[in-house]
């Protein structure tokens, strides 16, 4: 394996934002069917040949972190179901002064929470729209709540520490999910996080009347609960961060069309094809793929991560009447 030469080069945009956060997807194929995301059958799936292999992956977040990338999140669709993944994490933690994390909606980390630990995956975010069976089968249309919970425990005992509970704030269906969350929140020591819902379903039913906003998540966990205190975050974090007065129990807000935080953005993506994606709301991308199976050099690939961050919007245009979907739904992006 080619060691990427230390470089001064920065993946900086033309607003001055510094990009050390890769979210790298490593599948676009999926065990549930969010309704969000996804249609609810016949799915296009990307044939194998089509995604990177994991050798191709470690060289691409090799040639980023010598570009400054400081953070990886491994994403799918859903990560854990394509193979041997905690193969892929023992690659990627033989590079230098990467911290590493995965996003997964739980259903296999019953049994891959151990392998994925010892490979040397510290992050865990576990998607979870719903505390209660049925309402998690009508988000997910697919069964196993209770394989994700013990997914969750699992992940708690081989010492996985601040695990984040996703879920999707969707009005007229999630409301009533709010205060269960916020005291499973207090009882696990997970913090759980709740997501405004976004334009990224494939089949483009989103409507701004469902999206539950930040404010009204706050009100209600802290009429019910206890009123939530704002935590300083590190500012670049897409979550704003909120403890419960009497300390116990986190919550995180991702207020992606309430409060876009495209200003203070520092991630970008690599696609499970090899593709890499400034915004997950970008209508370009940038071939990584074909540099690398053209024999490019890691110069090459540079260059290429640069251009793509290079090129990067300002921000998403959720709020205006020039929304336009991205190309991709979010299982082909990648969460
Ligand atoms: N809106 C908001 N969040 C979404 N996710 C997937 N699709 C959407 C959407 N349309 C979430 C997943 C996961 C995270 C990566 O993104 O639930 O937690
Ligand atoms: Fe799968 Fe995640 Fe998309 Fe749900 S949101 S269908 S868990 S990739």
């Amino acid at each position: 394996m080619p060691v990427a030469a230390p470089s001064a080069q920065q993946l900086v945009d033309r607003f001055g934002r510094v990009h050390t956060k890769l979210r790298v997807s490593v599948t676009d194929r999926c065990n549930l069917r969010c309704f969000y995301c996804m249609p609810a059958e016949n799915v296009a799936f990307l044939p194998k040949p089509e995604l990177l292999s994991y050798e191709e992956i470690e060289r691409v977040v090799r040639v980023a972190a010598s570009l400054g990338v400081t953070n990886i999140r491994l994403t799918g669709g859903e990560p854990l179901v394509r193979r041997d993944l905690p193969a892929l994490v023992a690659r990627l933690s033989t590079i230098p002064n990467l911290s590493l994390g995965m996003t997964t909606n739980g259903i296999l980390l019953g049994d891959l929470a151990q392998p994925l630990y010892d490979a040397g995956l510290r992050s865990l975010n576990v998607s979870l729209d719903a505390l209660d069976p049925v309402k998690f089968r009508e988000v997910t249309r697919r069964d196993g709540y209770e394989r994700v919970l013990a997914g969750i425990e699992a992940a708690q005992r081989v010492g996985f520490q601040s695990i984040k509970i996703n879920a999707v704030a969707i009005r007229g269906l999630t409301e009533d999910q709010l205060v269960p969350f916020g005291h499973f929140a207090r009882e696990s020591g997970c913090e759980a996080r709740f997501i405004e819902y976004m334009p990224l379903d494939a089949d483009h039913a989103w409507e701004r009347e469902k999206v539950l906003f930040a404010d009204e998540i706050i009100d209600a966990l802290s009429a019910s609960i206890q009123p939530l205190v704002p935590l300083d975050g590190d500012g670049h974090s897409p979550a704003t961060e909120y403890a419960f007065a009497d300390g116990v129990g986190r919550i995180g807000i991702i207020a992606s069309v309430s409060r876009p935080f495209c200003a203070n953005c520092n991630r970008f993506r690599l696609t499970s094809d090899g593709k890499a994606r400034a915004c997950l709301f970008s209508h370009d991308e940038t071939d990584l793929r074909s540099v690398l199976r053209s024999d490019g050099t890691d110069e090459q690939l540079a260059d290429a991560l640069l251009a793509c961050v290079a090129g990067k919007w300002e921000g998403h245009e959720i709020n205006t009447a020039r929304f336009l979907y991205p190309d991709r739904p979010m299982y082909s992006i990648g969460g």
